[in-house]
């Protein structure tokens, strides 16, 4: 998959620095081409000449050494990769690229370039599992980096812990995969499509300070807006109050309420043909939207707040569905997972449904990652490793596609 791709190699000061010889073994067994750009610190642990005689290739050190190299490098190397790799990735190299520092030849490259980016960190235990450093990770996977996770053991300074490089076989494995799943974005093999999309959560108003509302910040669906946009489909996005940003090229509606998701769903419905219904919507609402806030009588221990069921939008579209329509539902589960869906999937119309236990570790709602059963009307069930929500996105995109 990469044989003939160029690979820029990012390595990094730390003592795992000498594993960077074994990926370039590995990648030029893969028969990949190999440009190496190494920082300063790295040049403490190996040097550039192990590189060149490894790669055949130059490895580029400091950019401030020959100014006009560099000017012209940082960028031509950005644009001749078709994936970059930095291993051994120390934190400071996360820190800056999450935070826009370009300070070096390799963080301009990174910076510079619009390919895939991927980080195999390595560094001491205490030091991974800094709060500063995973919330770095966090903003990365976020803006579309791929991480590779260090794995546990014992490190060179004698800590026991995660921190160590990963394996470099799960590295090379890792880096094609990725490589596989980009380029299969750049195929646009949605153009034509026209998709609705709702996200996030609806809040149902109690009176003008309160409401409920549940958990759900809006990743998944803005996950998968963000796919469609990028292999070329159309998309309506219909979200509920979140803190993300719209991806660029989707046409955003927002939302409050239940009922005025359904609104917005029954007017954009008519010019889509498929329908991805990830938000998570209140089944019920207050029967009564105060005008004012509510006080609290000083005598009352208990208040009662009376709830009416909010439309099934799912259901009521199912209904409307036409010949050739698509209608993807989504279900928060704790239990009997394949039941519900199954059950879902009879009463609301659908094509699939993408079921996620919410007690699971690393699924569900407000994080990067999930874990999902994928039922289909034909009782076909399978369930994904725990992956990041993007490439939740794509296998969703591949099985609407599988039907069109
Ligand atoms: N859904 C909807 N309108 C609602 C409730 C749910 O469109 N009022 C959609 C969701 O967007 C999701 C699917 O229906 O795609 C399943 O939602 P879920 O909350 O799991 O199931 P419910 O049908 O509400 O059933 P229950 O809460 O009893 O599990």
């Amino acid at each position: 998959m990469l044989r003939g791709k160029n690979v820029v190699l990012g390595v990094t000061g730390g003592i795992a620095a000498y594993k960077a010889c074994e990926i370039i073994s590995g990648l030029k067994k893969i028969g990949a081409n190999i440009d190496v750009i190494m920082t300063k610190s790295a040049a403490e642990f190996i040097t550039p000449y192990t590189f060149q005689s490894l790669t055949g290739n130059p490895a580029i050190l400091n950019m401030f050494e020959s100014p006009k190299y560099w000017d012209m490098e940082h960028i031509s190397l950005a644009q001749k990769s078709d994936i970059l790799l930095i291993a051994p990735a120390t934190a400071n190299i996360m820190g800056k690229v999450a935070n826009g520092i370009a300070d070096d030849m390799l963080t301009t490259t990174i910076m510079a370039s619009n390919k895939p980016v991927v980080f195999a960190p390595a560094m001491n235990t205490k030091m991974y599992e800094n709060p500063v450093v995973q919330k770095n990770m966090e903003t990365l996977i976020a803006r579309g980096y791929h991480i590779i996770p260090p794995k546990g053991g014992m490190l060179a300074c004698g800590d026991e812990g995660q921190g160590k490089l990963q394996d470099v076989t799960i590295i090379l494995e890792e880096l094609q995969k990725i490589y596989q799943k980009e380029l299969k974005t750049e195929k646009k093999d949605l153009e034509g499509l026209k998709f609705l999309v709702t996200a996030g959560p609806t809040r149902e108003i109690i009176d003008p300070v309160r409401f409920l509302s549940n958990h759900s910040t809006g990743k998944m669906g803005y996950e998968i807006a963000k796919a469609i946009v990028k292999r070329g489909g159309r998309v309506t996005l219909i979200s509920g109050p979140t803190s993300l940003r719209a991806p660029e090229g989707v046409d955003l509606v927002l939302v409050e309420t239940a009922e005025e998701m359904f609104e917005a769903v029954k007017k954009a419905y008519p010019q889509c043909d498929i329908l991805i219904k990830s938000a998570a919507v209140s089944d019920y609402r207050p029967k009564i939207r105060e005008a004012q806030k509510v006080k609290k009588e000083s005598q009352e221990e208990e208040m009662q707040l009376t709830l009416v069921r909010n439309p099934d939008i799912l259901l009521e579209l199912g209904k409307m569905k036409k010949p050739g329509n698509i209608h993807v539902g989504f279900a928060a589960e704790t239990e009997n997972i394949v039941e519900h869906g199954q059950e879902k999937i009879q009463k609301k119309n659908l094509d699939f449904i993408v079921a996620n236990d919410v007690t699971e570790e690393g699924a569900g709602f407000a994080h990067n990652t999930n874990i999902v059963h994928f039922i289909d009307k034909n009782g076909d069930h399978s369930k994904t490793e725990k992956v990041e929500k993007s490439a939740i996105a794509h296998e969703i995109l591949d099985k609407v596609l599988l039907l069109k």
